[in-house]
């Protein structure tokens, strides 16, 4: 059984799991926690571009730059349908 993480969403004061081979949006839709409720889940959109504020993750798939610039990676901006996480995460919108 894979790792299990957490991810906090203190702007609504709620985390929920997400497993290390899923995607932070497919665990946030699962669970039913905004702030995130539609979306392409395959980086096409841009509407789970979100900020990821403290923890470890991966990108599986290539984020867009169109949706995401090498500056917004810098500061942990990410579409949150390309990433899974590595650690516990908080994250929040930008
Ligand atoms: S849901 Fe469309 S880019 Fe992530």
């Amino acid at each position: 059984m894979g790792q299990i993480w957490q991810v906090r969403v203190p702007e609504l004061g709620k985390d929920f799991p997400c497993k290390e081979d899923e995607s932070v949006f497919a665990a946030m839709i699962r669970a039913r926690t905004g702030p995130v409720t539609y979306g392409c889940a395959g980086g096409g959109c841009g509407a789970c571009r979100m900020r990821i504020s403290s923890g470890e993750w991966e990108a599986f798939k290539n984020m867009s730059v169109a949706h995401v610039t090498e500056d917004d990676r810098k500061e942990g901006i990410v579409l949150l349908c390309c990433v899974q996480p590595r650690s516990d995460l908080t994250i929040a919108r930008v």
